[in-house]
């Protein structure tokens, strides 16, 4: 039997892992001084949460849900994204009532979309997000937008580009509907199956297809930002004052539309325009949602929040050749040479680690000149060598492996001595 990981999914291997930590550990250092606090939700809801919080008519929804029945008969789905549970989560819990407000989230953790996988996009993928709930202040969709772009800057990315947009609120967006209605309405035959749909249920969506992006009627269309009314527009207007005013470049895209329901006001993405990115040039998105906590049974709460996923993040990282400050190595590696030493290196690793030194030693009894080479491979900083002369004179031998540098060393003084050469280290 060969079996294989899932189609879509991805095994990361140690070497993949440490990149992995070091985006985790950068996102949740900028989301404390952000000061976003983590929530961490179920990896599976009712699928009536996604039905009516991402949006029934939505490509996600009605194609790429994983979803099944549980042994209780209960409908059940993988989450295909982050927003929902975190806003399930703030109603059920009554978040809004805390004096703590706007009240700052942040999560990571995967998410389930059945997409046709390709490059950057996966079946079970990981995002990080946040989402800040209780503030309709143009300066929180700023700071949601400036800590989405300070990650991708302080890891290093450069060829980065925002795009943002205004929905409106809804009276904005019922006119911007009728018109979008009138103006493809002439056009219907010429429409993909799925956009004759979107006609009725949701004409905005036609404008990110994916089928019809080249057809005429696209570049005409009417454009939402003709039919902000006059508080959508301020509010937008004081969005880019504050960008403006933080130093952030940004261009606005008329066509920006997002693929959830649930957005109103400001909407972004940041791309990536780095060459051999790849066709998948989206790296994060999101924007504000003043309805979605009331939609799903909260009083009514406006939020704003983005997610990306880290798979896009690192293949950035890659295509921009950003070299990630990861260190390869070991503090200090064990050698021993005869039954007596190496059972002595058992009790020596241990009260070394204790200590907080990273050490490691071999398991596979291998002869001392062997032992070394393993040192070696692991590029280890320091190696302590323990055989029968050594023992006898309740020594050991250290050895630095970048100078060459040997010291003999008391046993007992080997834990505070390498504890005080590799802090001066650091
Ligand atoms: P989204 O645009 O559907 O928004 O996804 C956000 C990000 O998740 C995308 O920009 C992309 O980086 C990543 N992503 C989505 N699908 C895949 C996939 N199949 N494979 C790899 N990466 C993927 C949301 O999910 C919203 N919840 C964002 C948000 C938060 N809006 C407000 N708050």
């Amino acid at each position: 039997m060969n079996i294989k990981a899932p189609r879509g999914t991805q095994d990361l291997l140690p070497e993949t892992t440490e990149r992995w930590q070091h985006v985790e550990e950068k996102f949740i250092e900028l989301c404390r001084r952000f000061n976003y606090q983590e929530i961490r939700t179920p990896i599976f809801e009712h699928t009536e949460l996604f039905q009516r919080g991402v949006g029934d008519s939505t490509d996600i929804v009605q194609k790429e849900m994983y979803t099944f029945t549980d042994r209780g008969d209960r409908s059940i789905t993988l989450r295909p994204e982050g927003t929902a549970s975190v806003v399930r989560a703030f109603v059920e819990h009554k978040l809004y009532g805390i004096p703590k407000q706007p009240t700052k989230l942040y999560y990571s953790g995967p998410m389930f979309r059945y997409e046709r996988p390709q490059q950057g996009r996966m079946r079970q993928f990981v995002q990080f997000g946040v989402e800040a709930l209780g503030s309709e202040d143009p300066a929180i969709d700023a700071e949601v937008i400036s800590l989405a772009m300070s990650l991708y800057q302080e890891l290093g990315l450069k060829s980065l580009k925002l795009v943002i947009n205004s929905l409106g609120d809804s009276s904005s967006r019922e006119s911007h509907r009728a018109a979008l209605v009138n103006h493809f309405q002439p056009y219907k035959e010429e429409l993909c199956n799925d956009c004759q749909l979107r006609l009725q249920q949701n004409p905005l969506r036609i404008l990110d297809c994916k089928k019809d992006r080249n057809h005429p009627a696209m570049e005409t269309a009417p454009s939402i930002l003709d039919h902000l009314n006059e508080q959508s527009a301020t509010y937008f207007s004081n969005v880019q004052n504050h960008l403006d005013r933080m130093g952030i470049d940004y261009v606005v895209d008329k066509n920006l539309v997002r693929g959830l329901d649930y957005y109103n006001h400001t909407a972004f993405e940041i791309m990536s325009d780095a060459e051999g990115f790849g066709s998948i040039t989206t790296l994060s998105g999101g924007g504000r949602y003043n309805g979605l906590v009331e939609d799903l049974g909260g009083p009514q709460t406006p939020g704003i929040g983005f997610a990306l996923s880290v798979e896009r993040l690192l293949m950035a990282i890659e295509a921009e050749g950003v070299q990630l400050p990861i260190e390869s190595n070991v503090d200090c590696y064990f050698v021993s040479l005869g039954q007596r030493a190496s059972d002595e290196a058992v009790r020596l690793t241990y009260e070394l680690r204790k200590a907080g030194v990273q050490v490691d030693k071999d398991y596979q009894d291998k002869k001392f000149k062997a032992q070394f080479k393993a040192a070696d491979r692991l590029n280890s900083k320091y190696v302590v060598v323990l055989g029968e002369d050594e023992l006898a004179n309740n020594i050991v031998n250290i050895k630095e492996m970048e100078t060459g540098e040997q010291v003999e060393v008391a046993i007992n003084e080997l834990v505070p001595y390498l504890q005080k050469k590799l802090q001066g280290e650091k």
